[in-house]
């Protein structure tokens, strides 16, 4: 008897299939096949043992789990890699066996319980639930495969029912399994720090066992949990590679192993170290959701799947698919050294420049002027802000600017009054003194009480006016997991229901304020993951807003997440993170691949910055559509290291931004070819540079040989006259055929090099940078490419 299930999604195919053991096997998850008489071909052929194996039954001799494709693991019966179930029973036995029971379909999917799940009618997504039953024990696990056909995803869960008349105690109960027959692997983890996060770093595969996790309580900014599965020849628009991550935003595992068999298995969910889960007689666990993703044709398509799926199925509600403000925040304008005056002093000069939403950021509230006082009191500080925010919001607003406030609110300091009301509030392990963070504590969301006091703490803040948006930030790590309100057996729950415990929070203001547009923040990027995405459509990056450093910062985020969940403000020169120097329009340029706002004292402005950044603005609301919500694309550099190329294109390619970036500028290798993916073929397109101003002050003493006048580099007059006068880049026009385009690119005219300067000239230097806007203007051109 067959009993396959063959799922399919438009380029994708993933089969099930039940070994003779009653084992259910992963035959196959890759390029799309038609489905088949005999499933034969693509079967493991077990006609003798290995050496060493443990066989289930002597009825199947040659079967041995540990070198099958398997689609959900346990202990005990002879697979020895690492498992997706651990359970230990009450007689202490740990051995788990399930088998394949039955399986249906149905169009539509359901949610799970207390965690956030992909939203999906019954015409975008259709479910299978494949049972498997533990008949010795009393258990039964649902696998569910939620099918979204067109957008090449599909993702998994699992619920784990105790039937039994004993509890169960849970160790560890992934999302999502994913045996492949073997190849050639990288394993592609996305690593950082604060203020370095999302770095895209890749690890050749061998036998033996990698580990990409969070232990913080939070996704973490260390080890995302999108990870990557690439063929050995992979590149951005060639070769095959899986993804997974992860619909959940507290500590996650993803455990690679890869045996000298050759087989490879990954898995993703529940971070099985520090957890423990009692279920009783009768009771259900649901995993989170795992999100999956193949591509045979390379990584833009790999993240294209990924992103498709992020905007239309994890971010919802009002602001799903709406343009998002361009926004100034005051954080490292004045960190916690403002007032009223100062405030509508940066918000007066965000309205001049086009800027539509004012966002004051930490400190002002208690009595908090450094961050060692206040998290827990949520009332305004009279002294900085006299009327308070409800007096400010309207003076905010009379400028024609929307208003937003930061809060954390899963937070205390010692120093506050609400730590001096509720101390048993706050986590910490008895009879042991509890580590800070940042001089803070983290409150224990697993108290219904705190929670119920947080809903209402923030329900009060956001009704204080007209506020439109909030950034929910959360700065430090979980330390001292311990809580109250969990008995002994139930404390290694503490860390997933502090999750589940954050949701109930973020559900219910989310609901009571859906069109407030909310963005998380966890130091910058130590929570940015999809279970945060379900409640607030946006993230903030990093803290690191050097624009040099963000081109990896961003660029490794896009691998997983659209550009449209992620902000990218324009900040100071030097930067405050690394002290780079970069120019206003590279700060920007990087920024306008995400959601742009700027950080940076506005009222300090020189007529130069302020000029560019009033262009920057209007360039960015004309083609917001475009920069928000088109196809983003990684667009390999042909010509020179170094070199970065981003493009954003329109749905039906007639329509792109690229930006060209630069780090260090080498002489005799300023060729720049600019590639644009993804354009009409057929069309042609004229492709411009983006009028783009340089600093004369960056030229010294060389600025007697582009400027019209002669002048002393470096003096009075030099200075004065660089906060002036607007020099232009060069400008850049030209046209070219879609295909030609997409294909190979446009050779640019030549970089300075020293041996020259004209108009055809373009000025880039170190971390130079230029977007192009690519349009089109009609049928062929003049070149196109011939393909055989
Ligand atoms: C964190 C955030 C910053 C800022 C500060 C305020 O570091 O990531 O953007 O809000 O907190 O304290």
């Amino acid at each position: 008897m067959s009993n396959i299930i063959h799922l399919d999604t438009e380029r994708t195919s993933y089969i099930l299939d039940v070994l003779p053991t009653g084992h259910l096997a992963g035959l196959y998850y890759g390029r799309r096949l038609r489905a088949m008489d005999d499933y034969g071909p693509l079967r493991q052929k077990n006609v003798v043992p290995y050496g060493t194996m443990v066989n289930v039954s002597q009825e199947h001799k040659n079967i041995g789990l540990d070198d099958q494709c398997l689609e959900y693991s346990g202990l005990g019966k002879g697979d020895y890699r690492e498992p997706a179930i651990e359970l230990v029973f009450a007689d202490g036995s740990r051995t788990t066996d399930f088998h394949y029971d039955s399986s249906r379909t149905y169009s539509g999917r359901p949610g799970i319980e207390g965690l956030p799940s992909a939203l999906g009618g019954e015409a975008d997504v259709q479910t299978t639930e494949v049972m498997l039953r533990d008949a010795e024990r009393g258990l039964s696990l649902v696998l569910n495969y939620c099918v979204y056909a067109k957008y090449d995803v599909i993702t998994r869960f699992a619920t784990l029912r105790n039937d039994s008349a004993e509890p169960v105690r849970v160790g560890r109960l992934m999302s999502a399994q994913l045996d492949l027959p073997g190849g050639s692997w990288n394993f592609v983890t996305f690593d950082g720090c604060w203020a370095y996060e999302r770095e895209r770093n890749d690890r050749p595969v061998r036998p033996g066992i990698y580990v990409n996790d969070s232990k913080t309580g939070n996704s973490s900014n260390r080890h995302n949990p999108f990870v990557m599965l690439t063929s050995e020849n992979c590149a951005e628009d060639s070769g095959e590679c899986y993804a997974s991550n992860l619909v959940y935003s507290g500590n996650h595992a993803e455990i690679l192993e890869a045996t000298y068999q050759g087989k490879v298995r990954l898995l993703t969910g529940i971070n099985p170290s520090g957890f423990e889960w009692l279920l009783e007689e009768g009771q259900t666990f649901t995993t989170p959701e795992a999100v999956l993703s193949y591509s045979a044709t390379g990584l833009n398509q790999l993240s294209r799947n990924m992103h498709r799926f992020v905007q239309d199925f994890i971010v919802r509600g009002e602001w799903q698919r709406k343009e998002r403000p361009v926004l100034i925040n005051n954080w490292e304008a004045t960190e916690f050294d403002f007032d009223k005056r100062k405030l509508l002093a940066l918000a007066k000069e965000a309205a001049n420049l086009g800027i539509e939403l004012f966002v004051l950021d930490d400190g002002w509230f208690g009595k908090r002027d450094d961050d060692t006082s206040s998290l827990g009191d949520w009332t305004v500080n009279e002294k900085k802000l006299p009327g308070g925010i409800a007096g400010l919001i309207p003076k905010i607003n009379s400028l024609g600017l929307k208003f937003g406030i930061w809060v954390e609110p899963e937070m205390v300091n010692e120093d506050s009054d609400l730590y001096r009301a509720h101390p048993d509030w706050s986590i910490a392990t008895p009879g042991r003194a509890p580590a800070y963070g940042r001089n803070q504590f983290v409150l224990d969301l697993t108290r219904p009480d705190v929670r119920a006091y947080l809903i209402e703490a923030m329900a009060g803040v956001f009704s204080q006016g007209n506020i439109e948006y909030v950034k929910w930030d959360m700065n430090r790590n979980i330390s001292d997991a311990w809580s109250g309100a969990l008995s002994p057996e139930r404390q290694g729950e503490f860390h997933h229901r502090y999750v589940l415990g954050l949701y109930e929070i973020l559900a219910e203001l989310v609901r009571r304020f859906p069109a407030i547009l909310f963005e998380s923040c966890a130091s910058g990027g130590n929570r940015f993951d999809l279970g945060m995405l379900c409640y607030m459509p946006q993230t903030w990056t990093s803290d690191d807003t050097d624009a040099y450093a963000r081109l990896s910062i961003q660029g490794g985020t896009s691998y997983g997440y659209p550009q449209s969940v992620m902000g990218a403000h324009v900040s100071a020169s030097p930067n405050m993170q690394t002290l780079r120097a970069s120019t206003i329009e590279t700060r920007f340029n990087v920024a306008a691949f995400g959601l742009l706002g700027y950080e940076l004292d506005l009222t300090m402005l020189s007529p130069f910055d302020k000029k560019a950044i009033k262009e920057q603005v209007s360039f960015y609301k004309a083609h917001r559509t475009l920069l928000q919500f088109g196809r983003f694309l990684r667009v390999p550099a042909r010509l020179g290291a170094d070199k970065t190329i981003w493009a954003v294109v329109s749905e039906d390619g007639t329509e792109a931004i690229a930006g060209l970036f630069q780090g260090s500028a080498k002489v005799g290798r300023g060729q720049d070819l600019l590639t644009v993916p993804g354009l009409e073929p057929g069309a042609a397109f004229a492709v411009r540079g983006r009028p783009q101003y340089i600093n004369v002050k960056a030229f010294g003493n060389l600025v007697n040989r582009v400027l019209p006048v002669k002048i002393r580099g470096d003096g009075v007059l030099h200075t004065v006259l660089s906060s002036h006068y607007m020099f232009r880049m060069a400008t850049e026009d030209y046209r070219a055929n879609g295909d030609l385009l997409s294909d190979y690119g446009i050779m640019l005219i030549p970089q300075f090099s020293g041996t020259g300067y004209n108009d055809s000239v373009r000025i880039f230097s170190d971390y130079g940078s230029r977007l192009y806007t690519v349009e089109k203007i009609g049928g062929d051109h003049m070149i196109s490419m011939v393909t055989p």
